[in-house]
């Protein structure tokens, strides 16, 4: 009997330098994950355009977050990955679902209105990609029939959206896309920023302090967290409370989530300590975990002919699945095939 895994879909937008947030909100996962699921994980390099870049940055950063993909341990043995550009058809289901997709629904997205505030305030800088990228995204999905999407917090509002599309062009054709769940962890999902743990830690955050790039060298590390915003609380007393406390609960899950020990079980390791103490234990660990990271992903970065294999391998693989959904969308919408 043949015994099909559910399928599974990620992607990274490889605009910038990876952070902390990326790995411990989405990429930590993926490799347990490749056991239980059919998983494909995408560089989603089209949705990076949204942010003009210069080209040779580009070029890099596809293949450093490849690298990353697999320093993670992501196995091209036993997963799909692949670089969007290089499967046409995300682009052509991007096209059909805009014609499913509303203004209004589109204009709701929390991520299009923090973009374009940094964007500094005006529909005129802001460019039309920036508002139908979560079409793309939803193209990127529902192409592969995936049943559920790991990523952090702030992208759960677009694969609702993306449920919202697939349902709707379900309603008028039949069954033709399955509705994936997003797949987001109770902690670590959204990974706050150091010095205002107010706000998400993201890769295109102007002040650098704010974020850990997943490449930033050890005595930064430790000079970021040794800044990190904590509290005054007195005496200081280091508990879980994201309203209290913000940014002593923001360090408590990066560490969670870099030693793989519950928020539980560390307080009570971490029981009277001062912050300075409970800092020097976080970059203690962030620097054997970053390490070791990097030199794997170093490993990898420097031998592109092999990194443009996978990504050859994965496209082939990748367009025979996505080629079979979007000739029944065809078939259904009454396109004409070429054959
Ligand atoms: P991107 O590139 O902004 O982020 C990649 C993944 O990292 C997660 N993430 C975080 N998680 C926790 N804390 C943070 N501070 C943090 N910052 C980022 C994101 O939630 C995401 O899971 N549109 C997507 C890329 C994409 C995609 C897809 C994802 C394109 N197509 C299809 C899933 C399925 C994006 O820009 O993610």
């Amino acid at each position: 009997m043949i015994c099909y895994k559910p399928i599974l879909f990620s992607a990274v937008q490889p605009s910038g330098q990876l952070t902390l947030g990326n790995y411990i909100g989405t990429m930590r996962h993926w490799s347990a994950m490749q056991n239980n699921y059919e998983c494909l994980f995408c560089i989603a390099d089209l949705h990076a355009l949204t942010i003009q870049e210069n080209k040779n940055n580009l070029k890099e950063s596809i293949l450093d977050t490849l690298s990353f993909y697999l320093a993670c341990g992501v196995d091209p043995n036993k997963s799909i990955i692949f670089i969007q550009s290089h499967v046409y058809q995300h682009s052509q289901l991007n096209w059909i679902l805009n014609c499913f997709s509303q203004f209004s629904e589109l204009f709701r997205m929390t991520q299009f209105k923090i973009k374009r505030n940094i964007k500094k305030n005006s529909i005129k800088n802001t460019n039309a990609a920036l508002f139908n990228y979560p079409i793309l995204m939803a193209a990127d999905i529902l192409l592969y029939q995936t049943n559920v999407v790991p990523v952090g917090r702030d992208q759960k509002q677009h694969v609702e959206l993306t449920r919202n599309i697939a349902n709707r062009f379900n309603s008028l054709y039949g069954n033709v896309f399955t509705l994936p769940e997003p797949l987001i962890t109770q902690y670590g999902s959204k990974i706050m920023s150091l010095l205002e743990p107010n706000k998400k830690m993201s890769k295109s955050d102007v002040n650098k302090n704010n974020v850990i790039f997943l490449l930033d060298d050890i005595s930064t590390v430790a000079l970021k967290i040794k800044n990190a915003f904590t509290d005054s609380e007195k005496p200081s007393k280091i508990y879980y409370d994201k309203v209290k406390k913000p940014g002593i609960s923001n360090l408590l899950e990066i560490l969670s989530a870099i030693t793989d020990k519950n928020i539980d079980v560390l307080l009570k390791e971490l029981e009277g300590i001062m912050y300075s103490e409970f800092k020097k234990i976080i970059v203690d660990c962030l620097s054997k975990f970053l390490s070791k990271l990097q030199k794997s992903y170093q490993n990898y970065r420097h031998d592109e002919s092999y990194l443009k294999k996978i990504a050859y391998e994965g496209a082939l693989q990748s367009q025979i699945k996505s080629k079979k959904t979007l000739q029944n969308i065809h078939d259904k919408l009454g396109l004409i095939s070429l054959v």
